[in-house]
């Protein structure tokens, strides 16, 4: 296939656009500047120049293209005050796309998120995408969920859609996100913290199978589908701040919830959410099978603190 793939140059990008050329697809990603195109020549995709924001040319990209794959998220701004704003933008994109392919039956894959959907519970791919119950994490999350729920019902108008739930970690060597940001708030505040007594779970995948499910999402998950990338169920957030702690020889320190904005900043609410989730569905129907290592062991390899 010739897919269309948005966010091709990020983190998790990284691993899907190797994914599919190794399949044996071709890519045109979307890149908003001369350094994301360079990631994508380097990586063997194609260029298409533009930004989310343009929605003719996401439009036209779209209906060139076999499939698409959405996983850009203006992430930049979305975690320095701009959730909302990055959410309405997605929100765009994705009835842009959903206009350009209704009809057709091709794939239409986007990634989107599992925290904070079941609180204290195991997240599965029955439990629906419900705006109101991630509404308290951040000003837009609930607009984000009512996105990947417009995108399934797309199913309605003949487009192959699915969902990707990710856990809120997806690892390996490269990774920027949550993990990183731990490791640097222990590095700056010199004790590895978590809230409470940390048995709050988070679930976790390595970038590499992630890549792989969303491949499989694209070539054949029924229309409508929801997914979940998940490898290991729910790690307790003590066990990881005791990794970072034993590699960074750190304290481990307990913080109270009423002490861990100050410590955790933006990342608190995140933080302090118990919100596990299985993927038993999604290997039965997909035929997908974990085979990286899992978070604790990926952390315990040591890249996470090579570099400052
Ligand atoms: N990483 C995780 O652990 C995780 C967990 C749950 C869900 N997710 C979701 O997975 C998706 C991909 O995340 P990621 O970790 O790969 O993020 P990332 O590394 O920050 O990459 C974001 C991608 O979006 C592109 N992008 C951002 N703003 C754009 C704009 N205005 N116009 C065009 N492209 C734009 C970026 O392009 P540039 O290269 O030009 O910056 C980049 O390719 C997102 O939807 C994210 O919410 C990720």
């Amino acid at each position: 296939m010739r897919v269309f793939v948005t966010g091709a140059s990020g983190w998790i990008g990284s691993g899907v656009v190797p994914e599919l050329i190794g399949a044996g697809h071709q890519v045109v990603g979307l890149a908003r500047s001369d350094a994301s195109s360079a990631v994508l020549t380097a990586a063997g995709a194609e260029v298409h120049r533009g930004t989310l924001d343009d929605l003719d040319s996401l439009r036209s990209a779209a209906a060139a293209a076999d499939g698409v794959i959405h996983l850009a998220f203006k992430l930049d701004i979305a975690f320095s005050g701009g959730f909302r704003a990055a959410a309405d933008a997605d929100r765009r994109a994705v009835e842009t796309f959903g206009e350009a392919l209704a009809g057709s039956d091709r794939p239409f894959v986007i990634a989107s998120g599992t925290l904070g959907l079941a609180l204290g519970r195991v997240l599965t791919e029955r439990d629906g995408h419900d705006p109101e119950a991630v509404a308290p994490l951040v000003d837009g999350a609930a607009t984000r969920v009512s996105t990947a729920q417009m995108a399934l019902s797309l199913a309605s108008l003949d487009v192959r859609s699915s969902v990707v739930r990710l856990p809120p970690t997806v690892h390996g060597e490269g990774d920027h996100g949550f993990v990183p940001t731990l490791v640097g708030i222990a590095r700056d505040k010199g004790i590895s913290g978590y809230i409470g007594d940390g048995s709050n779970r988070w679930p976790a995948v390595h970038l590499l199978d992630a890549a792989h499910l969303i491949r499989l999402a694209l070539e054949k998950a029924p229309a409508g589908s929801t997914l979940h990338a998940i490898a290991d169920q729910g790690v307790p957030i003590r066990t990881i701040a005791e990794v970072i702690g034993r590699h960074l020889d750190l304290p481990v320190v307990a913080i109270s919830p009423e002490d861990a904005g100050e410590y955790f900043g933006w990342l608190t609410g995140f933080l302090a959410a118990d919100s596990p989730a299985s993927s038993v569905l999604t290997r039965e129907l997909m035929d997908w099978h974990p085979v990286q290592p899992g978070l604790i062991a990926d952390l315990d390899k040591g890249h996470y603190f090579r570099s400052k």
